[in-house]
């Protein structure tokens, strides 16, 4: 039997934090998806490089592009507005090692802050634009901003569309392909799936991939 979840969000859908559901559409809940968990990359306007820990993406294109597909990125966050003021921005992915440098760019991220200092990151120059990129990542995207659009229409979140113009990767992780998808290859973020029928459901988590068949 398939339970059948409309739009309508119940009542029992209770926020557990201010504007959880202004933030997220409870159905991001309902489904409990798995995203791909990186860093994004860019400059403040007073010239201090900001970093911010990001999930809720795609990646793809076709024999014309490859782009970076951000469905949520938060209109009043820096990161946003460096987005928007310098059209572009560095994707980095980094293993799970770097999990709590990641988080201390959330816990601080002030104007003042150079968040790149605050995680214990790295800077490296980027070789086709000017946001930096994250050296501790073992794949970085360059990518120079393509669409921004504001899709719910209210002010909150916006569709970011990066077209990627350079990518770096760590010879450990170019040479070998396993490495990519495992103990110290890409993270995922698990962002606190609910049950429908009663909105149970307090854990968020991080994973990484268990590969369980090569072909
Ligand atoms: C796994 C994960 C956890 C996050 N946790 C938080 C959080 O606890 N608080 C928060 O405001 N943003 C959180 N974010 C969102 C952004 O990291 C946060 O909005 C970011 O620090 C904004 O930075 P900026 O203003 O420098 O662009 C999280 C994102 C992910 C992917």
């Amino acid at each position: 039997m398939k339970i059948e979840v409309l739009s309508q969000k119940p009542e029992y859908f209770k926020e557990e934090w201010p504007k959880q559901y202004e933030i997220f559409h409870w159905f991001e809940f309902v489904c409990g998806i798995p995203h791909s968990l990186f860093m994004i990359s860019t400059y403040k306007e007073n010239g201090k490089p900001n970093a911010c820990l990001h999930s809720w993406s795609s990646f793809s294109g076709d024999g014309g592009d490859f782009f970076a597909v951000m469905p949520g990125i938060l209109r009043h966050s820096h990161t946003f507005k460096n987005i928007v003021r310098t059209k572009e921005f560095c994707i980095n992915f980094l293993s799970r090692d770097y999990f709590e440098s990641c988080r201390k760019t959330v816990e601080e991220n002030s104007y003042e802050n150079d968040e790149f200092a605050l995680g214990g990151f790295t800077l490296e120059p980027s070789k086709t634009i000017q946001s930096p990129r994250i050296k501790e990542s073992f794949l970085s995207l360059e990518c120079r901003l393509e669409m921004e659009k504001d899709l719910s229409q209210k002010g909150i979140a916006s569709l970011i569309i990066g077209k990627v113009q350079t990518i770096a990767i760590d010879e450990n992780f170019s040479n070998n392909l396993d490495n990519r998808y495992g103990e110290d290859g890409f993270m995922f973020n698990i962002h606190q799936p609910k049950n429908p029928l009663n909105a149970e459901g307090k854990f968020s988590g991080i994973g990484v991939i268990d590969m369980i068949k090569k072909y």
